[in-house]
């Protein structure tokens, strides 16, 4: 056999290989394997060792109502979209903004909230895009935020981070002049540093979904159909009125 013939065939032998569960094949396991990121607070984060946060409880009221028990894995943002495609787990709840270069990729479910980027600066800092112009700006690596911040312009340097969590530190330490991250992450942080931190304008809007792999077309079909079902028996209004005193899903 020639060479190129047999990379060839190695290849499609490899991606058949890797094959999504099916929601059928998840119903009879009785396990629906999440991924998140656990460093994203509110939305995912750890308590200690615990895993909680808004994505996180509405991840169990999901796989609750699927009938299933959930299995949480935590990977750090951005491996959790390519360990998907590894089917190391079936579904992602990171607070991913549905955007057309990641749909090349995944599937996304309907958003299971509306949100956005938003400055967050010391008193007196930058609190526009037009106030970000020659100043220093923390971003979590892989987000929306460096894609959106990289377009403001006039901005002066885009540094990044690991995780959102370390973005905020280095505003707080003083080494950057602003930190973009989600507007709810950043009223959080607002919130517990006591007047260390203001937030400023939103710089865009996004929509946050769940991923499932390329193509699982069951599973997607079936947590579309227990997100709109947890969104009309109270269960997502009480989730988000107790992380954010207020219902946040897209209207
Ligand atoms: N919403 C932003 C994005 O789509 C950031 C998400 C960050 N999520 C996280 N778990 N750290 O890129």
């Amino acid at each position: 056999m020639n060479k190129l013939l047999l990379t060839v065939t190695t290849l499609v032998l490899l991606g058949s290989a890797a094959q999504a569960r099916t929601w059928d094949e998840i119903k009879k396991s009785g396990t629906l394997k999440i991924a998140t990121e656990g460093a994203f607070k509110p939305f995912n984060y750890l308590e200690g060792t615990k895993l909680t946060g808004f994505e996180v409880d509405l991840g169990n009221a999901l796989a609750k109502q699927m009938g299933v028990k959930a299995q949480w894995v935590t990977q750090p943002f951005d491996n959790l979209l390519i360990g998907l495609g590894q089917d190391r787990y079936d579904l992602v709840i990171a607070s991913h903004g549905i955007t057309p270069e990641r749909a090349k990729a995944v599937d996304f479910s309907n958003p299971h909230y509306c949100t956005g980027g938003a400055i967050v600066s010391r008193p007196g800092g930058p609190k526009s895009a037009a106030d970000l112009k020659g100043k220093s700006v923390a971003v979590q690596v892989g987000t929306s935020y460096l894609q959106n911040v990289n377009k403001v312009p006039g901005v002066g340097s885009v540094k990044t981070f690991p995780n959102d969590a370390a973005a905020q530190g280095a505003l707080m330490a003083g080494r950057v002049d602003a930190w973009v991250s989600d507007r709810f992450t950043g009223l959080d942080a607002v919130k517990a540093q006591k007047g260390k931190l203001v937030q400023g304008d939103l710089l865009f809007s996004e929509k946050n979904g769940m991923a499932v792999r390329k193509g699982n077309s069951t599973l997607l079909k079936e947590v579309n159909a227990d997100l709109a079902k947890v969104q009309s028996s109270g269960t997502y209004a009480k989730l988000s009125n107790q992380y954010f005193g207020q219902d946040i899903r897209c209207k």
